[in-house]
């Protein structure tokens, strides 16, 4: 008889963001006469910039027609995209890579998850805590976290590292030493920046320690403070022990579009193998790349229309995650995040566990969120909102959640 890989079936529950779901979808089941607004899962509501509608439309035709029809792309990304992104994302922050630094995908969902592959199974993981869940859940698949304790909420292999107030949700260096490390700042949930101060360090470690750094800049397009880095190779000797990922995702309305991509620098070098070649290779056998009307749609962010565009979209998500912020905070709460990011982060009133103050959330104010601890152990006691709703939905769930 085959086998399955049993680490699926290691996880306690479902994904997060499918529990909450499933909560939400039940009660509106049983009262359908409720609007419900949610505030839970970070997809955008903004329609696509017309300068990136233009481009797809375009490019679609391109392929429709004999002469500019195109079959497969390059498996790592079209040029003309990559040369956008060097010009538009490294830089302006005085960071040069090359073409072949940059691998174009699907959003960086994927792609966290599929680096596991040119990783040995034996390398320990550190990740924030409260963190994006994907980072853990993607490792459990390849055996790297150990077994998962239900009483602590932690798997055991996995290094957390807290981020909690006492430290402005930005973590201290591991206490033992990881083999990769994920960071996410902008951060997912908690809405925290790192300093470039701040992330100096972790590289250091990083570089002290032969470590790998993950770095999830997906929320990038959100900072708006002039300490806080744009990119991890902003920091001195990042390219020796950094990866980034990015996501067209948050910055550009590309939810449901998929457009990402990994910057891996060939300085990057483990067993006297370049983790670059070895990325190229994992992707020559498993991927045909992402199609060209995205990659077209993503090159149009870089254009002066697009970026004009997709920045007043951004500076919409962030006015709501603002008001949420600050409507809370006159209401008595503690709230923390929606400056460099669009999510805000706030205490659960009256003690109450995260998953008790989700019910009555959609009880009583009919709003969705995400209980803090399906981040981790760390966020117990804390509840997120993001600001990709519509104004009008967050002005609304505001008033709500303040009459409560
Ligand atoms: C979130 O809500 O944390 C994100 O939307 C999840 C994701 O980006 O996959």
């Amino acid at each position: 008889m085959y086998r399955i890989n049993a680490n699926f079936l290691k996880y306690p529950g479902a994904y997060l963001f499918l529990q909450v779901a499933k909560k939400r979808e039940a009660f509106a089941a049983a009262h359908p006469d409720r609007r419900i607004i949610s505030l839970g899962v970070g997809d955008v509501t903004l329609p696509l910039a017309p300068a990136v509608v233009s481009a797809m439309e375009a490019a679609v035709r391109e392929m429709g027609r004999r002469e500019t029809f195109r079959g497969y792309p390059p498996t790592p990304g079209y040029p003309f995209l990559k040369e956008k992104i060097l010009a538009g994302d490294f830089a302006p922050y005085g960071v040069h890579l090359e073409p072949e630094e940059i691998f174009i995908n699907d959003g960086a969902k994927g792609d966290l998850g599929n680096l596991g592959d040119i990783l040995s199974g034996d390398d320990v993981i550190a990740v924030c805590n409260p963190t994006y869940p994907a980072y853990v859940d993607s490792n459990v698949v390849y055996g790297r976290c150990g077994e998962y304790d239900a009483g602590k909420g932690q798997w055991s292999r996995v290094i957390y590292l807290p981020c909690v107030k006492e430290n402005g949700f930005v973590p201290e260096l591991p206490a033992e030493r990881p083999d990769v490390l994920y960071l996410c700042f902008p951060n997912n949930p908690t809405g925290a920046a790192i300093t470039r101060a701040q992330l100096q360090r972790f590289v250091d470690y990083a570089l002290e320690n032969g470590c790998l750094i993950v770095y999830d800049a997906a929320y990038e397009g959100f900072i708006e403070s002039p300490d806080v880095p744009h990119t991890v190779y902003e920091c001195a000797g990042a390219k020796r022990c950094a990866i980034e990922v990015r996501s067209f995702s948050k910055t550009a309305g590309f939810t449901g579009c998929r457009l990402g991509y990994m910057a891996i620098p060939m300085e990057l070098e483990a067993d006297g193998v370049k983790l670059n070649a070895l990325w190229r290779q994992r992707l020559a056998v498993k991927s045909n790349g992402v199609p060209y009307v995205i990659q077209r749609g993503g090159e149009a962010v870089y254009s002066p229309e697009g970026r004009a565009q997709t920045r007043a979209q951004i500076a919409y998500y962030k006015k709501n995650a603002a008001a949420i912020r600050d409507g809370l905070r006159q209401a008595g709460y503690e709230a923390f995040g929606g400056t460099d990011s669009p999510y805000v982060w706030l205490r659960t009133p009256g003690g109450r566990s995260a998953w008790e103050f989700f019910d009555l959330l959609l009880e009583r104010a009919n709003v969705v969120g995400t209980p803090g601890s399906g981040f981790g152990p760390s966020g117990e006691g804390y509840f997120r909102l993001t600001g990709f709703g519509t104004w009008e939905d967050t002005a609304e769930a505001l008033d709500r959640i303040r009459s409560l």
